[in-house]
């Protein structure tokens, strides 16, 4: 009996003594560590003036033993550093990638987590080369860009790789396959661009593959098919090309599949029936996608998101459907919905979020749709009428509801004001008339309200001081009485044009600092323009009114303006000179500085501005406005001279001051107007000769000179010769020049004008500006919105996302 004595005294020395007598971890780790740490402080120190503490390693001391410090994990036996969580440890600012040496000579690593660390340059890939017994790897939410280092490859342990959020570019290469042992590989948000390896067939332990947002292309690999232990497949947003593989049935596992945003063609493979564990099933925005969506989707059982919206697929007009699914997301925009709203829909009872917008749908909002309690309902472009049932109106759930662009009529219901969760609401272009209900202002979560184009009428509600409203569009409607001027604090747009309202300009419209557009264009509104109004204004538009008074002198405090249409009207009194220092006429336009990006961000977007433009009215999208500098003061009673200041204004496009009483001197600063593309001085009292200056306006297509009093020769430029129609120097004192072909007495001949290079220029501006069609952005629009209030985007990313969403939008016809 021995033996047994002996191994358990054995096993007691090494499992109490031993750790007790090297009670520390390796020295050299420990030296590593620190030395990171003081790299870390170091870097810190020199990029931030106050002093931040990094509170995660106030553990880490000198002569202390580092595996009982925060953010380190050792082997119990080994005693070796064999896990380091050094997550969200730099506050803001920017470290280099070289940081990481130290960490990367500890050999022992099995876990390395360093995501959301504002690190930025390549990945050390040289540094890895000894991390032989890596299982799982965080590097996302930094800046890492280059490449995917080679030597990642060679950590044949690696079972999680995440590698997100970051700025990586290059190409995924065929040594992926030597990761055989990797469960989940995360490489979403990055900028890796190339086919997707059919190497990575080989990854047999794969269960979670996300590559979206990026910008992978060519075809999903057939090889994907083998890895049938895959539970997710996120794609989406990449330009993957061709079909979805059939073999895609075989991944019995998988509960996600999200190709969305990529260059997809062909139909939904039949296979997708084995599938019986999917949860999530989004296709949607794939332009080639057709065919017919098959009914049995809908037999999949565990299916909770269904997104096919925005593809050439069309509803299956013949298929009869009882869903044994319980769908949570589902949308079919653009799927070729016809007749009345599928009563299927029935008992889907957990919907949260429904899209049917761009169909062909028709007859009335179903009472029993109402009572299904959804979060998010898009319904808009279809063909839908009847009245709005009470009941769509008494939940708590609703936070975004769009019908516009339908044929809905009758009251909005009294009901609205129940509305305690709704964000979004929008019910433009439809027939529904009568009051707005005041209880819409008990709505307190309400952020957008879109009511435009209704015949709508009466007074219009007045919203709390404390109301969160901050984008109203109600034009276009029948509204009358005093022009609404209760709003909320944080009022960015207020549209209120097209309608009947009257009384005094209101000063109340001085207290909205964040105020950014006022359109109040064809009302009956009097009174003068107040001095004071909130210097975030870009866009005010009081044109056809009853605006009586002189332009303030202090209008120039209005920096950041860049469309001022005070046109029709009965002001009076001089031109302030001040116009001249309006500094958001000077600067060229760029697409960040516009305050609009909050709607943009937001994925807000009404209707567009009307303004008058080459004597025809034009919508100017609002997406767009920042391109746009444009002061126009026609039709008024506007007397005195011009100021020579107005030709400070740089990047002004439309200069219109026709139809007013101005007298004395065309400036010689006139000429400075570079970016104009209209000048309208027509019908007033001006004299003398037209500056030479003028010649200098290469952009300048549309003139008025006519029904004043110039004189003399018509400056002679390559851009002013082709402006030869007479009526734009109609009724003058003695004009000359070719243009009108009455020859001066001592005018020099000029070479012909060359034509195309200018009239390019015009064009490529306005095509690209003017005249979007209104639903498809709007459905857009609708999308984005929904999307941010569904899923809140990371907060690092929301610029990107902002960027791309731009992009997405400019993109469109
Ligand atoms: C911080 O600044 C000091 C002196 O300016 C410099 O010597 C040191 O290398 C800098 N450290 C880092 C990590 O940038
Ligand atoms: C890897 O280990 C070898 C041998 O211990 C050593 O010479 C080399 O410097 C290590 N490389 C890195 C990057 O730590
Ligand atoms: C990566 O970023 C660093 C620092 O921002 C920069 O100096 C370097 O040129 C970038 N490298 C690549 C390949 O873009
Ligand atoms: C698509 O990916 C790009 C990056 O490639 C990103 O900027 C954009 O925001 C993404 N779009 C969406 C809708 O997620
Ligand atoms: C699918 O998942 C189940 C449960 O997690 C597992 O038992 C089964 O082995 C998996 N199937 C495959 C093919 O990996
Ligand atoms: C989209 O896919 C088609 C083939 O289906 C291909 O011809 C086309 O080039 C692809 N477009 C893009 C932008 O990748
Ligand atoms: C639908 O069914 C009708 C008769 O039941 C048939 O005539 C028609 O061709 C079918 N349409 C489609 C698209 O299958
Ligand atoms: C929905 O109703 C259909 C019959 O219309 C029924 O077959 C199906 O089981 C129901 N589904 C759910 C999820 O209740
Ligand atoms: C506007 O209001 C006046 C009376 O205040 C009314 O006579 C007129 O018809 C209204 N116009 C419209 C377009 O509703
Ligand atoms: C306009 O700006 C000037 C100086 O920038 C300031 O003194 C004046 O009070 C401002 N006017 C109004 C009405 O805010
Ligand atoms: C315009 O601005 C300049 C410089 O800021 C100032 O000197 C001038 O007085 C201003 N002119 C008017 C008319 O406000
Ligand atoms: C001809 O030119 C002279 C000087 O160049 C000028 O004074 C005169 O007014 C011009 N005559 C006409 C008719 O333009």
């Amino acid at each position: 009996m021995q033996k047994p004595c002996l191994l358990s005294c054995f096993l007691f020395l090494f499992f109490f003594l031993v750790p007790q007598l090297s009670f520390s971890c390796p020295p050299d780790q420990r030296q590593s560590l620190l030395e990171f740490k003081n790299l870390l402080t170091q870097t810190i120190k020199n990029h931030s003036t106050t002093a931040i503490t990094l509170e995660g390693l106030k553990t880490w001391r000198p002569n202390s033993d580092c595996c009982k410090w925060q953010l380190v994990r050792c082997n119990t036996r080994s005693l070796q550093v064999i896990e380091l969580n050094l997550n969200s440890l730099v506050p803001s600012g920017s470290v280099s990638s070289s940081l990481l040496r130290p960490v990367l000579r500890i050999s022992s690593l099995a876990t390395l987590d360093v995501s959301s660390n504002f690190i930025q340059g390549e990945i050390p890939g040289d540094g890895f080369v000894n991390l032989t017994r890596l299982v799982s790897l965080d590097m996302s939410r930094n800046s890492f860009n280059g490449s995917i280092p080679p030597q990642l490859f060679s950590l044949k342990t690696l079972e999680r790789l995440d590698l997100s959020m970051n700025a990586i570019g290059g190409t995924l290469s065929g040594e992926i396959k030597e990761l055989k042992n990797l469960h989940e590989l995360i490489l979403a948000e990055n900028i890796i661009e190339g086919e997707i390896p059919p190497e990575i067939g080989s990854l047999t332990e794969l269960r979670k593959l996300s590559l979206k947002n990026n910008k992978f292309s060519g075809p999903i690999p057939l090889s994907l098919s083998k890895l049938t232990k895959l539970e997710a497949i996120d794609l989406q947003n990449n330009s993957i090309s061709f079909e979805i593989p059939d073999g895609i049935g075989s991944l019995v596992n998988l509960s996600t599949l999200s190709l969305s945003r990529n260059n997809l063609s062909g139909g939904i493979p039949s296979s997708v029936q084995k599938l019986t564990n999917l949860k999530t099933l989004e296709l949607e925005n794939n332009h080639g996608l057709s065919g017919k969506i098959p009914t049995w989707l809908f037999s999949l059982e565990k299916l909770k998101i269904l997104r096919l919206g925005g593809n050439k697929l069309q509803w299956n007009k013949n298929g009869s459907v009882s869903p044994l699914s319980k769908l949570t997301h589902l949308s079919l925009r653009s799927c070729g919905l016809e007749g009345t709203i599928p009563d299927w829909l029935k008992n889907q009872t957990s919907l949260l979020f429904l899209e049917l917008s761009m169909n062909r749908l028709e007859g009335s909002f179903p009472k029993w749709l109402a009572d299904l309690k959804i979060g998010t309902i898009i319904m808009s472009d279809n063909r839908l009428s009847g009245s709005l049932p009470p009941s769509l109106f008494q939940t708590f759930n609703l936070s975004v509801l769009s019908l516009s662009r339908n044929n809905f009529s009758g009251q909005i219901p009294d009901t609205i004001g129940g509305l305690s969760a709704v964000m979004v609401l929008m019910l433009s272009e439809n027939n529904f008339s009568g009051p707005v209900p005041k209880t819409i202002t008990n709505a307190y979560r309400l952020l957008l309200l879109d009511l435009s184009k209704n015949k709508l009428s009466g007074e219009f509600p007045r919203f709390s001081p404390s109301s969160l409203l901050a984008v109203l569009d109600i034009s276009s409607n029948e509204f009358s009485g005093d022009v609404p001027a209760s709003f909320g604090l944080f009022t960015i747009m207020l549209s209120m044009s097209q309608n009947n309202f009257t009384g005094e300009f209101p000063q109340d419209f001085k207290s909205f600092p964040f105020l950014i557009h006022l359109d109040l264009h064809d009302n009956r509104i009097s009174g003068s323009i107040p001095s004071g109004l909130s210097p975030s204004l870009e866009v005010l538009s009081l044109r056809n009114n009853s605006i009586k008074g002189s332009i303030p002198e202090d209008i120039s405090n209005l920096t950041s303006l860049k469309v001022l249409d005070l046109s029709d009207n009965e002001l009076d009194g001089s031109l302030p000179s001040s116009l001249g220092n309006l500094t958001g006429m000077m600067v060229s336009p760029t697409s960040n500085s516009s305050a609009f990006s909050f709607m943009l961000n937001f994925g807000i977007e009404i209707h567009d501005l009307a303004v008058n433009w080459k004597n025809s009215k034009q919508g100017l999208a609002n997406r767009n406005l920042y391109l746009y500098t444009l002061l126009d003061l026609s039709k008024n009673k506007l007397r005195g001279d011009l100021p020579a200041s107005l030709g400070n204004l740089r990047s002004l496009k439309l200069l219109n001051l026709s139809y007013n009483d101005i007298s004395g001197l065309i400036p010689q600063s006139f000429g400075g107007l570079e970016k104009i593309e209209v000048l309208d001085l027509s019908h007033n009292n001006l004299a003398g000769e037209i500056p030479k200056t003028l010649s200098n306006l290469s952009e300048l297509n549309t003139l008025g000179l006519s029904n004043n009093k110039l004189t003399g020769p018509i400056p002679e430029s390559s851009q002013l010769d082709r402006l030869n129609d007479p009526n734009i120097y109609a009724n003058n004192s003695k004009l000359c020049g070719m243009q009108i072909q009455v020859p001066c007495y001592n005018a020099t001949q000029r070479e012909p004008p060359e034509e195309e290079e200018e009239e390019e220029a015009l064009f490529s501006w306005k095509a690209a500006v003017i005249g979007c069609p209104c639903g498809f952005l709007m459905a857009v629009v609708i999308m984005y919105v929904v999307g941010y209030f569904s899923r809140p985007p990371p907060p690092r990313r929301s610029l990107k996302n902002r960027e791309g969403f731009k992009k997405m939008k400019a993109s469109s016809p």
